[in-house]
């Protein structure tokens, strides 16, 4: 078989590590060739490619980022895409599709799915916000960068007597400002799921205060937004998914407290830290095992299938489960990181 496969969507420790290990199976196993495409669905519909072997992709397993490049192309937004989509396959004799992305990336497999295209999909996003896998690869490095600068702002924060902000992404799902709130004991944990009270902030901040603790860590996540009237927000560009751009709810928080509890406070917008770098060894197993799993499924023909965690199996589950909807933080995850706030 001629396998073509693509990384879509932003990037995501341990896309690499998935690459090399559909080649090296795909390849060595089963024979089949790979080709890879350039930049997510921009590379299909302009047929740029390069031929994936076990060779190119030798040492690829720490490498964070892609090798393929990304992008936010969406074949369904372009004049033409869809139609360049299916030349391309048919031009370059791609016989199934290995598509690595998160819910934009896996709903246009879907869509090309139903139009006939041999799709298997493999999850990914470093906000681990995708139903029908228990975890995506990206996660847990995204969380352990997270959890690692947590750590150092606790003794400036000391030192200083000051509130740290600390803004991680997370556009519609609170997943890295839990965990990395919990494993970094942040004081204030803000998710996009529930809409924050500043007044509400400030006074648990001041509770700490009150019992002689004058330092605090606040994580919040990019999506986060005030209640309705308490605070303004920005207003930002969106891409071709109709993602608005976001990143800077830290730095109209941190101003806030401060005038509002006469706390100094200093913030710090991780962003794209947390998605560079090596992967953690977790999202490096998770990540080949994934890879290993997609190309078992294309040989077997099984296709519209994702591949997908369920408690430590690795299981395939059809592609539409993973972007029916989003998984969210559940309310009592969330409560129970209340206990240490004061
Ligand atoms: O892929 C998910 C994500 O990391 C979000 O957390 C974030 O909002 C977004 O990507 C940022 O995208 P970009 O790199 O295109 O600015």
């Amino acid at each position: 078989m001629r396998i073509g496969m693509l990384t879509g969507g932003g990037d995501c420790p341990g896309l690499n590590a998935v690459i090399r290990a559909v080649v090296r199976k795909g390849e060595e196993s089963y024979g089949h060739e790979i080709v890879g495409f350039r930049h997510g669905w921009r590379g299909v519909i302009e047929n740029e490619h390069v031929v994936l072997t076990v060779p190119r992709t030798r040492g690829l397993l720490p490498r964070g980022g892609t090798i393929l490049g990304t992008s936010r192309t969406n074949p369904y937004k372009r004049e033409g895409g869809v139609e360049a989509v299916h030349a391309t396959l048919a031009k370059e004799r791609i016989d199934a599709l290995v598509a690595i992305g998160g819910e934009d990336t896996l709903g246009v497999a879907t869509r090309l799915g139903d139009e006939g295209v041999a799709i298997v999909g493999v999850p990914k996003t470093i906000d681990n916000d995708l139903s029908a896998t228990d975890v995506t690869f990206g996660f847990d490095t995204a969380v352990q960068v997270a959890v690692d600068a947590i750590d150092r702002l606790h003794t400036t924060a000391e030192s200083h007597d000051r509130v740290m902000v600390v803004e991680v992404m997370g556009r519609h799902a609170g997943w890295i400002a839990l965990h990395a709130g919990m494993g970094g004991g942040a004081n204030v944990i803000l998710v996009p799921e529930e809409p924050f009270d500043v007044d509400e902030v400030c006074e648990r901040l001041r509770l700490r205060h009150d019992h002689g603790i004058a330092s605090s860590i606040v994580v919040v996540a990019e999506g986060a937004a005030p209640k309705e009237g308490t605070m303004a927000l920005q207003e930002a560009g969106v891409d071709e998914f109709g993602h608005v751009r976001l990143g800077g709810i830290g730095n109209l928080l941190a101003p806030e407290i401060e005038a509002r509890t006469g706390f100094e406070t200093r913030v710090t917008i991780l962003g794209h830290v947390l998605r560079g770098g090596t992967p953690t060894a977790f999202d490096r197993i998770l990540a080949t095992r994934f890879g290993l799993e997609a190309i078992d499924a294309v040989n077997e023909s099984d296709f519209g299938t994702m591949v997908a965690l369920r408690g430590m199996a690795i299981v395939r589950v059809p592609i539409e489960d993973a972007v029916k909807e989003l998984k969210t933080v559940p309310p009592a995850l969330l409560e129970q990181t209340k206990v240490f706030s004061g």
